[in-house]
């Protein structure tokens, strides 16, 4: 565990914290002046999980101290321990990302090591996705992948882990959720010296699969008139993608099958065995246990191909990554069309974040592309949004359409009390209406028992504030 930077002016408060913290188990540092605070923080980052600063110092501002922080180490946490702070602080310092934030003197001192605890917690999952994103988006594989969620950044972190592997790969997902961008992905990664051979098995009839997947003799049916190799001998020293491979007949199901015991099969018409060394990535956006169920899709096969699942999120399932998505298509489709759109509105946004994308990446892809020849405008916005997707949004009755400034969201982490969360929400509402009774008559909680919330937490009015 690494240690907790106290900064405080008072030498008193920061010697007391420090033995506090100290009893608890934490290594400490203490600083009374911020600048040398920061540079020892600048030269120790690596063994520092915390930081606690006084808000006001002759140096610097701890607000200073927590911008300079959060610019070069967006993963520390800050936390603010104050004197006098008014609610306007308390809401701005929250709001631009401060971890919490103490008014002096400690009435509950006991907190301060839980919520430290908690914002070291905090700090190790925030390090690990943003050393994650950095290291993700160094990688050229994945840099054609837009979308940097969490679910998609767990399915890149098993690919680059799967790769390298000769495991068959099994991708599920609904259609256009990108399964064949990560096939590709893999076989990139795997660095097999062979070639990505793709085959889409419902786009043939049994017969044709069958010589194309394992090709054939001359003479093999009417029509043969020379050998032909098949997908699989392409694809040897390489990977295959067997696309749609719900769609199979019982019959190739069988000679799928054996390939994958025995790397070895017959080409149509063929006596011979031939041996090939082939990666094997399957696809489906179909329900295979389904399909197991109904006696269409053999067990055994699913097995073998499932040695490694992906699943690929529906993009519903992953609304945060649709503004980057977005403005990806935009950028690409305006060069592609030599169109000038700059982006698009927010609202507009809005409704795209809320419709339900039964075709995934690839309608949204559609859509934007869409967007951007029709428009004369070059701003993307709501009435250049395809009339099915309004109505359907607009159907949803959980979907406002919300002219208020998106500043009325207050982002509250999860792991808080109910407590903190009441202190955040009545803060927030103090200084946007600068007026006591009307947030006692917003919140429904009577005057009389506000004052004695802010008491509690030694919150001092703004001078201007009407009672
Ligand atoms: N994360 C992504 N970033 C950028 N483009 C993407 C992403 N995911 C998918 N696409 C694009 O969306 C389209 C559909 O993707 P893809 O063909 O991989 O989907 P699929 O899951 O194989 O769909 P289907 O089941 O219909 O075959 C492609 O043009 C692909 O380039
Ligand atoms: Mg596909």
């Amino acid at each position: 565990m690494g240690q907790i930077v106290i900064i405080d002016d008072e030498y008193s408060i920061a010697d007391a914290l420090a033995r506090f913290f100290q009893m608890n188990g934490f290594a400490v540092s203490t600083f009374q002046n911020p600048v040398i605070a920061l540079d020892f923080i600048d030269k120790n980052i690596d063994n520092i999980d915390l930081i606690l600063t006084d808000l006001v110092m002759p140096e610097m501002s701890g607000q200073q101290v927590f911008q300079k922080i959060k610019n070069d180490y967006p993963y520390l946490p800050v936390i603010v321990i104050s004197g006098k702070a008014t609610a306007s602080d308390a809401v701005t310092m929250m709001k631009e990302g401060v971890y919490d934030f103490f008014i002096k003197p400690f009435d509950n001192i006991d907190k301060i090591i839980l919520i430290a605890k908690k914002a070291i917690e905090w700090k190790e999952t925030k390090k690990e996705n943003l050393d994650l994103k950095t290291k993700l988006s160094e990688s050229t594989v994945f840099q054609r992948l837009i979308g940097r969620s969490k679910k998609m950044l767990q399915i890149y972190e098993l690919v680059e882990q799967v790769a390298p592997t000769k495991a068959s790969i099994l991708i599920t997902g609904e259609t256009g959720t990108g399964k064949e961008e990560i096939a590709e992905a893999i076989h990139k990664l795997s660095q097999r010296q062979g070639k990505l051979i793709k085959v889409n098995c419902a786009a043939l009839t049994e017969t044709l699969l069958e010589s194309e997947l394992f090709g054939h003799e001359k003479g093999a049916f009417t029509g043969a008139i020379k050998t032909k190799l098949g997908r699989f001998e392409l694809a040897n020293g390489g990977t295959i993608f067997l696309d749609e491979i719900g769609e199979v007949s019982q019959n190739i199901q069988v000679k799928l099958l054996r390939v994958l015991q025995t790397k070895q099969f017959e080409r149509v018409g063929g006596e011979q065995s031939i041996s090939v060394d082939v990666r094997i990535i399957a696809a489906t956006n179909k329900d295979l246990l389904e399909k197991i169920r109904e006696g269409t899709f053999r067990e055994d096969l699913y097995f073998r191909l499932n040695v490694i699942h992906i699943h690929m999120p529906a993009l519903r399932e992953r609304t945060e990554d649709i503004p980057l998505l977005v403005k990806y298509f935009i950028d690409r489709f305006s060069k592609d069309h030599q169109r000038q759109i700059d982006g698009i509105t927010p609202k507009a946004l809005k409704f795209l974040m809320a419709y339900s994308w039964p075709g995934n990446v690839r309608e949204l892809m559609n859509v934007i592309e869409n967007m951007v020849i029709l428009t004369k405008e070059t701003i993307l916005d709501i009435q250049h949004i395809p009339q099915n997707i309004v109505n359907e949004v607009t159907k949803k009755a959980d979907f406002i359409i919300n002219d208020e400034p998106e500043e009325d969201i207050i982002k509250i982490k999860a792991g808080i009390s109910l407590e903190e969360v009441e202190k955040i929400y009545l803060l927030y509402l103090l200084n946007k209406y600068k007026n006591k009774a009307k947030v006692a008559q917003i919140t429904g909680i009577g005057r009389k028992t506000l004052y004695n919330k802010l008491e509690k937490w030694g919150i001092i009015p703004d001078k201007n504030d009407q009672e």
